[in-house]
């Protein structure tokens, strides 16, 4: 199961068609143990139950008669005082054992609009029963009889729940993403492809956090913090940094960066397992690893760009073509695995690299406008 919009919000997968069916079956036995040989009415109240009741009284193992009433009182993602009957009572229901069938109950308001309308009925018992209760959001003190799944205090659409409309097709159950929708980009680009130049236009175009793992390393080491210095003494060994203080130097740094509106990760990850660390990373914040986006530039024109780079930077590493070689050929051994990782997900996005920086940048809008 995918992550879903419906009109302007997204929604995340919460419970599986299964779950709801095991607890369909829970409610359907409890109610048919509980009331014997009695034919009880089932009432499901409009719209959202339909498909609960639907599945549930196929799964009552007894005889037993259905009717709906029709209420309103949501509007969008909030709950309204003001509750509407739109389709009452029209069966005469005198000493007959009622059970209203709800989707949710939330605050409780349609409840007591329920029993309003019970009140004056005659009938022998009302008891109610509902697939999804929100204890933290419940205000009222009516016994709720049999309850499916209680779920905490968050907007959930599916199985007959709707968002301004939307959703009640669904057949499993998906909550509202508290972070809304992040672009969140693994760039990549051999050395001389021009990755820090198109890091800063995406990063001002797209309103997103530059993480470059080097920046995030030099600025731990020089304040001094707990991961910068456990980091520094693996280095001064001549050892590599391993894998956890990295992931929780660039962890660190996602918090910092709370309210982002995505990231641009720049030398990280550099292997599967650090891959996997930020997919948890982003997962935690009700979000995911967008895109790798690779700059792609053949050799040939990357040690050309590199020596005339050295020319006039005096960098040592940009003037000898082995060490430049060797540089693009590491780069390209340890991006194959990354590559295959987020291929394997759809999510690698290779960009051709040679021409003028506006085009390219062009060619990342592209990319980036889809995701
Ligand atoms: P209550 O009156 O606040 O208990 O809310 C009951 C009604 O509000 C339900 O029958 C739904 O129509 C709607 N509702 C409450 N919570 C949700 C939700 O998370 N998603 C969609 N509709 C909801
Ligand atoms: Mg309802």
């Amino acid at each position: 199961m995918q992550t879903i919009t419906l009109h302007d919000k997204q929604f995340k997968p919460f419970i599986s068609e299964t779950e709801l069916d095991d607890a369909v079956t829970r409610l359907a036995n409890q109610v048919a143990n509980d009331l014997g040989d009695e034919v009880p009415v089932f009432i499901g109240i409009l719209n959202g139950s339909f498909m609960l009741v639907s599945d549930f009284v196929k799964k009552y193992p007894k005889p037993c008669e259905v009717t709906f009433i029709k209420l309103a009182s949501y509007e969008g993602v909030k709950s309204t005082e003001d509750i509407q009957r739109l389709i009452g009572l029209t069966q005469d229901l005198t000493g007959r054992t009622v059970v209203i069938l709800e989707d949710i109950i939330d605050t409780g308001n349609t409840l007591v609009e329920v029993h309003r309308i019970f009140e004056n009925e005659n009938v022998k018992q009302l008891l109610i029963a509902t697939l999804f209760y929100k204890p933290e959001a419940y205000k009222k003190d009516f016994k709720l009889h049999y309850v499916g799944i209680e779920i905490p205090n968050k907007f959930i659409v599916g199985y007959g729940l709707d968002y301004d409309g939307l959703g009640r097709d669904l057949p499993a159950v998906y909550q509202l993403k508290t972070t809304q929708h992040m672009t969140n980009l693994v760039l990549f680009g051999p050395p001389g492809a021009g990755k820090g130049t198109q890091a800063n236009f995406l990063k001002e175009k797209y309103d997103l956090v530059h993480i470059s793992t080097g920046d995030v390393f030099r600025y731990n080491i020089k304040n001094q913090t707990a991961l910068g210095t456990l980091a520094k003494s693996y280095m001064d060994k001549g050892h590599l940094v391993p894998d956890q203080v990295t992931i929780d130097m660039l962890e660190a740094e996602v918090e910092r960066n709370a309210g982002a509106k995505g990231f641009i990760f720049d030398g990280f990850p550099r292997n599967e397992t650090q891959a996997k660390a930020l997919d948890k990373i982003m997962t935690a914040k009700d979000s995911e690893v967008s895109a790798m986006v690779a700059l792609e530039v053949e050799d040939e024109v990357l040690v050309q760009r590199l020596l005339e780079r050295g020319k006039t930077s005096g960098r040592k590493d940009d003037s000898d073509e082995s060490i430049i070689r060797n540089r693009i050929k590491v780069y390209y051994n340890e991006t194959a695995i990354l590559k295959d990782y987020y291929a394997a997900q759809n999510k690698y996005f290779g960009v051709d690299g040679i021409g003028s920086i506006e085009d390219i940048t062009k060619r990342l809008n592209t990319v980036i406008d889809k995701l």
